[in-house]
C-alpha cells in the first residue's frame, strides 16, 4: 500500500473513531479563568455537535473522574484554561483514566503554564525573551527585589508565574513600587515573575498540528486600546483591534513562525498551541508565553488566526479534536 493510501486510512480511522466516540467536552473548573473556560467550551461543544459528533458538555468540578464515567466518555476535548486544566492536573487524570484527550500532555502542559520555568527553557534554546526574575516561596523577597532593581531595566511587567488572561498582571514604571507589587502578588498567586516591559507590536502565533506536521497559522497582531492587553481588552468586542496578517515585514512574521514552532518543539507540546511575542526595537520578536489551551471564546485570537487561513470555527475544532488521538 503507497504512503498516501495508507495516511488516508489512517485519517479516516481517526474520523470513524472520533465519530463514534461519546465525546466530552471539558469546561469551566476550578481556575480563575473559568468564566472564560465556560465561553470556550460552549462554543467548541456547539461545533462538535454541529458537525454531527456525540458530544457532551462536562463541567468539570473534583468529581470530574465520576461525571467522565457516568457520561461514559470516550475522548475528551479541553476547553479548560488555567490550574487544573492547562497546566498537566486534569492531563494526568485522564491519562489514568485511559481517556484520549487534545492538545499537549502532562509535562509540555505543566511547563506550558508556568511562565518561569517556560522562559528559562527558552533562554537554554536561545530563544529570545526579555530579562526577568522570579519571586518564589521561602525566598527572602525584599532582598530578591533589591536585587531586581538594580538587573532590570525599568518599566518591567510583575506576572503572577501560573495564570492566564492577564489576571494579576501589573506594569511598574517606579523601581520603589516594586516590593509592595511582588508582596502582593506572591501573596495572592504564590509565586510572580517580574519580566522587562518591551514595547512594540504585539503579536501571536497559532499553531496546529496533523499527524507531527505543525503548522503556523498567519501571524495575527493586537492593538489593544488600553495600555496592554489586559483582561478587559481580551474579553469585550471592540476594545482590541486585530490585524492579520500582522503589519509587519514578512522576515519578522516569519521568524516569530519559527520561534513558535521552536519552543511549541522543545516543550514537547502536542497538537496545537498559541504562542505570544513583543516585538523589540530592534524587529526581534520577544517571546512572552505560550499557550496550551489557546481561548475559544467569539473575541479570542486562536480562532481568528485559523480563520485567516480560511479555516473556520467548526473546522479548526474538529482538527483540535483530532489531535487527542496523536501519538
Ligand atoms: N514583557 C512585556 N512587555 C510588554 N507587555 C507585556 C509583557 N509581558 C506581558 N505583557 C502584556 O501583558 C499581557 C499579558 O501577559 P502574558 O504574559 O501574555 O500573560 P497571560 O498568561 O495572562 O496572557 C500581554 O498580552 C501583553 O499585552
Ligand atoms: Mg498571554
Amino acid at each position: 500500500m503507497s504512503h498516501r493510501a495508507k495516511q488516508a486510512r489512517k485519517l479516516t480511522m481517526t474520523d470513524i473513531i472520533l465519530k463514534t466516540s461519546r465525546i466530552g467536552v471539558l469546561m469551566g473548573g476550578l481556575s480563575r479563568e473559568r468564566e472564560i473556560s465556560l465561553r470556550s467550551g460552549a462554543g467548541c461543544l456547539a461545533a462538535l455537535q454541529s458537525l454531527g459528533y456525540n458530544a457532551v458538555g462536562i463541567d468539570v468540578d473534583r468529581d470530574v473522574a465520576e461525571k467522565l464515567r457516568g457520561e461514559d466518555v470516550r475522548v475528551a476535548f479541553l476547553a479548560l484554561h488555567g490550574k487544573y486544566g492547562e497546566d498537566g492536573n486534569i492531563q494526568g487524570l485522564l491519562e489514568m483514566m485511559d481517556i484520549p484527550y487534545t492538545g499537549s500532555r502532562v509535562l509540555a502542559s505543566a511547563i506550558g503554564m508556568n511562565k518561569v520555568r517556560t522562559k528559562q527553557i527558552a533562554v537554554f534554546h536561545k530563544i529570545p525573551t526579555a530579562a526577568f526574575e522570579i519571586f518564589e516561596p521561602g525566598q527572602d523577597l525584599g532582598a530578591v527585589c533589591i536585587k531586581a532593581k538594580e538587573s532590570l531595566r525599568f518599566p518591567v511587567m510583575v506576572k503572577p508565574c501560573e495564570e492566564g488572561s492577564s489576571l494579576g498582571v501589573v506594569k511598574i514604571s517606579e523601581p520603589e513600587e516594586l516590593v509592595d507589587v511582588i508582596m502582593h502578588t506572591c501573596a495572592d498567586y504564590g509565586c510572580a515573575i517580574a519580566e522587562e516591559f518591551v514595547e512594540g507590536d504585539e503579536i501571536t502565533v497559532g499553531l496546529i498540528e496533523n499527524r507531527r506536521t505543525v503548522t503556523a497559522l498567519p501571524v495575527l497582531q493586537l492593538k489593544p486600546s488600553s495600555d496592554f492587553y489586559d483582561y478587559e481588552a481580551k474579553y469585550n468586542h471592540g476594545m482590541t483591534e486585530f490585524v492579520v496578517p500582522a503589519e509587519i515585514p514578512d522576515e519578522t512574521a516569519t521568524h516569530a513562525q519559527e520561534l513558535a514552532m521552536h519552543i511549541h518543539a522543545v516543550l514537547s507540546c502536542r497538537g496545537f498551541s498559541r504562542v505570544d511575542f513583543i516585538i523589540d526595537s530592534e524587529g526581534t520578536p520577544q517571546l512572552t508565553e505560550i499557550n496550551t489551551l489557546p481561548g475559544m471564546t467569539e473575541t479570542s485570537d486562536f480562532p481568528a488566526q485559523a480563520k485567516a487561513a480560511n479555516i473556520e470555527y467548526e473546522e479548526l475544532v474538529q482538527k483540535m479534536l483530532r489531535t487527542a488521538l496523536l501519538p
